[in-house]
């Protein structure tokens, strides 16, 4: 049945590293082939964020097993046009960091398309580059990233499907959503290489590798008409092309998002619950009035014959929802609810909120945080990074123009920050968007997003001991670009962990921010967390893991196992608490392709979750945030 609805082949894995290291074992494979049969093995490649831990594992494999790139032929999808090679943006200079340096590729072997290729004869470079293509024997196996409009290669929505290796004015989807390699939109450039539709279409296999929040997209691609309006779909009539995705990018495949329309249903009380709640928001109506008809005439006659009635039905589905709501976040002492969302005991609790960035907590779980402090429990926060990249230059010397006037208002010698200024100065005014800071000016911003997260949590009462900098390793790279987590950033987090014993701790569960930040911290506190349950850590078997969003998105309604409802006045201390975060105010350097600001974001949000809540038949409150838990 599944096939009917997915039309080109999906392998789905629990992670993006797991699917990426599956990739990288048949690249592997057919290198070898290849070399038994004395034959050079062609390979198409990708440059993006998505295939940068399959570039990671080939050159574990290289090093470790010794796997050799020595027949390996590679063409290259795209470039930016124009680019120098060398700029840290280019995909020339991309490939080279993140493979052809680490391994031993012959030059010779390397194609890419150029960006410093004359204008004049731009036309004729990209003709050679098709022959290229055609004189190696065509591609061997084709790896592909789409983007959210569904491009494949730089080829954008509306491209033909007999394209050939051209340029292309790039879409402002596209360019916002790659702002985040260039430090300002103004500077991604607004035209690109990129190899055609056609001819990717030829290579003898395509893998397209699509993670974390590609669901949408992946879906369309997968499962709905061929057009040119969607690139991606084209890859339908491939007769060798696979989708290899995590669970998140597979999320609104019928199979995941509707699974009952694919037959042989196994109705869980979750299962229950997604399919009621859709149901009722699609027909506007609440929980409790939906009839018998509305089941069978939007193929939920199944459910029917589950229970006596309709209404045992809705009923059920109901007190689910009304249970997941309370306004005692860490468990309402002296009280026995069976289905209260969290333990009554111990209280006080010890509470650990976990914020990526230095102002995750306040933005995503603002009202919580309060609660939970001025109902009594021991909380702590863990900022897991820096966040030292999203600060403008402005801020550098507006606050060093401080410090120098601070020193020079109380006589203490101020030639060290005085020079501080100077240099920082020359350095901004020189600064290329292809120049990373220098380490002291990372610094400076690191400071600067500090001072905001302790003046927050001063705000919100807690004690100057309970706030901590974890200043995480992976992400000090300087670039929007980070580097995967590390033994390093895992052992941190472990000690950091068994120093608190927490009873509580919230993390940003949303995998779906546009750096991957917020991805890369979950899966170091998951690590850690499992590593501490496995060596038997007395602490972790009473410890309950609450997930929140972060900025970007929320928890679909029936997902939500703690709904935590706050009032207006809750709303507006809690956008009190965001504008403290100055340097996020207003131009935040990649925020994305979203332009709202952080607070107006999280109002929507929790209005929209509360709003939902009302819709469906419940309480109506002013907002609500909202929370899930993983069982480990
Ligand atoms: C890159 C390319 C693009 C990307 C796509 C997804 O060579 O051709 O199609 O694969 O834009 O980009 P990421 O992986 O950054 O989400």
């Amino acid at each position: 049945m599944i096939e009917s609805f997915e039309k080109i082949p999906v392998k789905i894995f629990t992670t993006s590293t797991e699917g990426s290291n599956a990739v990288a074992a048949q690249i592997a494979s057919l290198i070898k082939e290849r070399q038994a049969q004395k034959a050079n093995c062609v390979l198409g490649m990708a440059t993006g964020s998505t295939p940068i831990l399959l570039y990671k594992e080939l050159v574990r494999l290289h090093k470790e097993e010794g796997l050799s790139f020595k027949n390996v032929i590679t063409i290259n999808l795209d470039e930016y046009y124009p680019i120098d090679k060398t700029a840290y943006q280019s995909y020339w200079s991309f490939m080279h960091r993140h493979l052809f340096d680490l391994v031993d590729i012959k030059p010779e072997n390397i194609h890419i398309p150029n960006g410093e290729w004359a204008q004049d004869s731009i036309k004729e470079s990209c003709n050679a580059y098709e022959q290229i293509i055609e004189k190696v024997g065509g591609i061997d196996l084709q790896i592909l990233g789409i983007g959210k409009n569904g491009h494949i290669g730089f080829n954008e929505p509306g491209s033909s499907f007999h394209s050939k290796t051209r340029v292309i004015h790039l879409d402002q989807q596209t360019r916002i959503a790659n702002t985040y390699e260039f430090h300002d939109i103004n500077k991604v450039p607004k035209l690109a290489i990129t190899v055609g539709i056609s001819s990717i279409m030829k290579a003898k296999k395509i893998v397209l590798l699509a993670w974390g929040n590609k669901a949408e997209i992946v879906a369309k691609a997968v499962e709905g008409v061929v057009t040119e309006q969607l690139p991606a779909s084209v890859l339908q009539n491939h007769d060798d092309c696979t989708f290899v995705i995590d669970e998140l990018a597979s999320t609104d495949l019928t199979r995941n998002k509707s699974p009952w329309l694919t037959g042989n249903t196994d109705w869980t009380p979750a299962l229950i619950k997604k399919a009621v709640v859709e149901l009722a928001l699609k027909l506007d109506k609440t929980i409790l009035s939906l009839t018998a008809n509305d089941y069978t005439e939007n193929n939920l006659a199944d459910l029917l014959v589950l229970k006596e009635s309709v209404y045992d039905i809705n009923l059920q589905v109901f007190y689910m929802l009304r249970d997941t709501i309370t306004g005692w976040p860490g468990g309402k002492p002296n009280a026995v609810i069976p289905a209260h969302p969290e333990r009554s005991n111990p209280h006080p609790k010890n509470v650990l909120i976990f914020s990526p960035h230095p102002d995750d907590d306040i933005i995503s779980m603002g009202g919580t945080f309060m609660r939970l402090h001025d109902q009594g429990h021991e909380v702590h926060v863990g900022y897991q990074t820096s966040g030292n990249i999203a600060v403008t230059d402005e801020f550098v010397t507006r606050f060093l123009d401080f410090a120098v006037g601070f020193e020079e208002l109380f006589g203490i010698d101020n030639k060290k920050s005085q020079t501080i200024l100077t240099d920082a100065r020359a350095f901004l005014a020189e600064k290329k968007s292809t120049h990373l800071d220098t380490a002291e000016i990372r610094a400076i911003k690191g400071l600067i997003r500090r001072c905001e997260a302790k003046a927050t949590c001063r705000y919100v009462g807690l004690k100057d001991e309970n706030h901590h900098f974890l200043d995480l390793p992976f992400y000090e790279t300087g670039a929007i670009e980070k580097k995967p987590m590390s033994e390093l950033d895992i052992k941190i987090t472990m000690d950091f962990l068994n120093k608190l014993k927490p009873h509580q701790i919230y993390c940003a569960g949303d995998l779906a921010d546009p750096h991957g930040t917020h991805k890369v911290c979950l899966e170091i506190i998951f690590e850690s967390v499992r590593r501490l349950k496995a060596a038997g850590t007395d602490w972790v078997k009473d410890c309950w893991v609450w997930l929140y969003k972060g900025a970007w998105q929320e928890w679909e309604i029936a997902e939500i196992e703690m709904a935590v409802p706050m009032s207006p006045d809750q709303v507006l201390k809690k956008r009190f608490g965001i504008f403290i975060h100055q340097s996020q105010k207003d131009s935040v350097p990649f925020q994305g392709s979203d332009a709202r600001e952080f607070w107006q974001r999280a109002e929507i949000r929790n209005a929209n979750t509360a709003d939902l809540y009302a819709r469906l038949g419940l309480t109506k409150y002013a907002a609500i945030e909202a929370f899930v838990r993983w069982h480990y």
